[in-house]
């Protein structure tokens, strides 16, 4: 076979997806309540199989099957996917390692520092990103992070801060901390309004939640896709087009420095093993459909919301919250802690000794039992 057909034949053709059969599709959800996606999804059977057949082809060569895997189709494909799933146009999409690369190469490419600008972010933001703000800070950068109120932001709060030197707001879209998604376009809006950009991680959001990125307003956005995505440790960044080259100026060079698009902040070659899993999990994903996957949730998530309070474990994620995430107060972490264990139930619980938090994420393969067992585990 000539390596044209080889290319065109790869990968792993579609299969039929549908939500009903999702439990089967994730065999680990039959072994554990696994109630924590929002750490990290497990695979879907298909995808490890084209992962496997990757592997095999690495292994035993030859060349042509391994040419099935890595080449340029495969990867325009993996953009354009993700390019649908946030309403992005195809190059304004790049490859980068991680979500926190992306908001580095963001916060860099900007020149904030040089140009006397300052970042405004808040406390829901991921902590890794909090300790790059804290950092930059320490080495003169303004930065200004808001605090929540009752685990949200007041968008007053936000407008206090935010100034004609503001070149940069920073937001988890959907926070790790409770869920809680942002008024993304009143964000976007008075960032405009003041000459700035809007940055969002959407490591928490891009799968769970819908995302426009024209109708939201959204200048730069990044994430990694082993949450939401479905596996994969790989990740994105989206550069509105017109704000490419003249507004986010490339900080690192090497091979992919002269590439179009979004790709131009690539620097290196992807990891071909991340792209392969993404490539099978992102055609699932659509298949499956982000509303699809949003309507799963909310049943499972309303009852966790009204379940957990009533069982002695307050929510601190604000109600109606329209994310796969809830978190709630634990008064004893330690006693919670060895009760899942023994039930075999896996979420975030986070503390020891004092009071803690615990944070439950449901994708496509929970249903209600698995929300019956965490409750019952923990009354
Ligand atoms: C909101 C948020 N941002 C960033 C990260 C880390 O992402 P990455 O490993 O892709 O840098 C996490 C991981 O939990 C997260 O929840």
């Amino acid at each position: 076979m000539k390596r044209r057909q080889f290319v065109a034949a790869a990968p792993a053709a579609a299969m039929a997806a549908r939500l009903e059969d999702a439990r089967a599709e994730f065999p680990w959800a039959s072994r554990e309540t696994y109630l924590n996606t929002a750490t990290e999804h497990p695979l879907a059977a298909r995808t490890s199989r084209t992962m496997e057949e990757y592997l095999h082809a690495l292994t035993h060569g030859p060349d042509s099957a391994r040419d099935r895997f890595e080449n340029g189709t495969l990867m325009r494909g993996v953009k354009s996917m993700f390019a649908r799933l946030v309403h992005a146009s195809p190059d304004e999409i790049g490859f980068t390692p991680s979500t926190q690369t992306g908001e580095n190469l963001v916060i860099e490419g900007l020149d904030i520092m040089a140009r006397g600008g300052n970042v405004v972010t808040n406390d829901l933001h991921y902590g890794g990103s909090l300790l790059n703000y804290r950092s930059r800070q320490k080495a003169g950068l303004d930065v200004r992070i808001v605090a929540h109120r009752e685990h949200q932001m007041d968008f007053r709060d936000l407008e206090k801060v935010v100034d004609r030197k503001t070149r940069l707001i920073a937001i988890a879209l959907v926070s790790n901390v409770n869920g809680y998604v942002h008024e993304v376009r009143r964000i976007a809006d008075l960032a405009h309004a003041h000459g700035a950009y809007l940055y969002c991680d959407a490591i928490q959001a891009a799968g769970a939640v819908p995302i426009d990125v024209g109708a939201m307003g959204i200048d730069f956005l990044a994430c990694s896709a082993y949450k939401w995505l479905m596996g994969g440790r790989f990740g994105y960044l989206y550069v509105r087009q017109d704000l490419q080259g003249r507004v986010l100026k490339p900080k690192l060079f090497g091979g992919r420095s002269t590439a179009s698009g979004a790709s131009r902040y690539e620097i290196s070659t992807v990891s071909h093993l991340g792209c392969v899993c993404q490539h099978a999990a992102l055609e699932y994903l659509l298949a499956l459909g982000v509303d699809r996957i949003g309507a799963h949730a909310r049943p499972l998530v309303a009852r966790l919301m009204k379940e957990l309070p009533a069982a002695g474990y307050p929510s601190i994620t604000p109600t109606g919250t329209e994310s796969p995430i809830c978190s709630f107060t634990v008064k004893d972490p330690d006693a919670a802690r060895a009760k899942l264990k023994k039930a075999g139930v896996v979420v975030t619980l986070g503390g020891s000794g004092g009071t803690g938090s615990m944070r439950v994420s449901v994708s496509v393969f929970n249903n209600g039992d698995d929300v019956t067992r965490l409750v019952a585990a923990l009354s």
